[in-house]
């Protein structure tokens, strides 16, 4: 797909096309991707629109944004050079603004998770193909040094079949006291799908991306809907309208074989915060944080540690990755369909954590 046609350079001079680019949703995360889109060449920020005027204010001073709305609607219409809009809005908000976007015949980048159901993310995927536009999710840890290397020695065959993948991102008190994260109606749910669905990628990105059959899991809410006096990171939650999960653990079974448990947490009773990926195969494992392999050599048992692993911003990667698939640059490493694959097991956990039973993803 092409950027639109637009200049910065004298007729005389080489001519570069510009990346437009709009925003709808201008709070925490919008306002990182705008850092990193500032340090792309060629990039410009060309407006931005919030139904906070806080918001709209802090992005304008920080970035400089030439022009803000109050809706995101009237962005879209009067936009008209926009290549690109990325959606940071919550969760319950990617699919509508997504659509509209799309529908505008914008590429879209959407945060993390694609949506708040799979039925919401199928219409997204379908809005991008019917607008022939690229829809590319926010996830950044596909991008990170050791998932990269795990995944290399994976897709290698150095660990030989892989039996089992353990994912971890733990909280031992981390409810986010911004935004609207203890809000089932307006997230679809809590540490799940806010920081689990990161891991989930990472691994099931790792593992590459094979297709999930079952999910079995459970949640459970036990602080965050109380007042705490325990000091944490985060005091101060809204703790009236929390009514999302503290903790909740997955297990997805795979068509190859696989199984894949997920914990998350925003509340659990551990030592310390824990962001981790294992994987076992018959002939070879990893563990992401630190970064080590598993061998066996000779007749010894190896620990290996990468002499050098780059130094790679995975969030400046997601960004330059968006903007170059939008430009035709390279392929879509993090589409739709994946998103609606990891959204489809997020789905199942909770399914399953209801009725009580396993579940079948479809
Ligand atoms: N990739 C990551 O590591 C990462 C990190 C944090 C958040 N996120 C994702 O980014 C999204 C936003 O999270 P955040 O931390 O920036 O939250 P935030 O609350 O800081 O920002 C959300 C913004 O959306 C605005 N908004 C609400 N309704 C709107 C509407 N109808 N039209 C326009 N704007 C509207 C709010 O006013 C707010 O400014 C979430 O989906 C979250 O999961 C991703």
């Amino acid at each position: 797909m092409t950027a639109a046609a637009t200049t910065t350079a004298p007729a005389s001079g080489p001519v570069t096309k510009l990346f437009r680019i709009g925003f709808i949703g201008a709070g925490g995360i919008s306002r990182t991707q705008m850092g990193y889109l500032k340090k792309i060449e060629d990039v410009e920020i060309t407006a931005a629109a919030d139904v906070s005027e806080g918001a709209l204010q802090k992005a304008r001073e920080q970035y400089n944004i030439p022009r803000t709305y109050a809706d995101y609607k009237e962005m879209l219409s009067k936009e008209t050079d926009l290549d690109a809009v990325s959606v940071c809005t919550p969760n319950g908000l990617h699919a509508e603004n997504t659509v509209a976007a799309l529908e505008a015949g914008k590429h879209v980048l959407v945060e993390k998770p694609l949506a708040m159901n799979a039925k919401e993310g199928q219409r997204m995927v379908d809005a991008a193909k019917r607008a022939g536009k690229e829809l590319v999710i926010g996830f950044q840890y596909r991008f990170a040094a050791p998932s990269q290397l795990i995944h290399q020695q994976i897709m290698d065959g150095e660990f030989g079949k892989i039996m089992y993948v353990r994912c971890q991102a733990l909280r031992r008190r981390g409810i986010p006291n911004w935004g609207v994260f203890g809000r089932k109606e307006l997230q679809g749910g809590g540490p799940m799908i806010d920081i689990g669905v990161h891991c989930l990628e990472m691994a099931h990105f790792m593992i590459g991306s094979p297709k999930p059959l079952t999910a079995t899991g459970n949640t459970w809410t036990y602080l965050g809907n109380t007042e705490s006096k325990i000091a944490s990171m985060w005091p101060g939650w809204d703790y009236k309208t929390y009514n999302v999960e503290d903790m909740a653990v997955g297990m997805i079974r795979f068509d190859n074989g696989i199984m894949l448990t997920i914990e998350a947490s925003f509340v659990a009773h551990i030592e310390k915060d824990i962001w981790n990926c294992q994987i076992m195969g018959e002939k070879g494992g990893a563990n992401w944080d630190p970064t080590q392999l598993y061998k066996d050599h000779g007749n010894y048992m190896m620990n290996m540690t990468p002499g050098y692993v780059p130094k790679i911003d995975h969030f400046e990667a997601k960004m330059r990755h968006f903007v170059e698939v939008c430009q035709g640059k390279r392929p879509n490493e993090s589409s739709g369909e994946q998103g609606l694959m990891i959204q489809k097991m997020l789905d199942g956990v909770y399914q399953s954590s209801e009725s009580g039973r396993e579940v079948n993803i479809e």
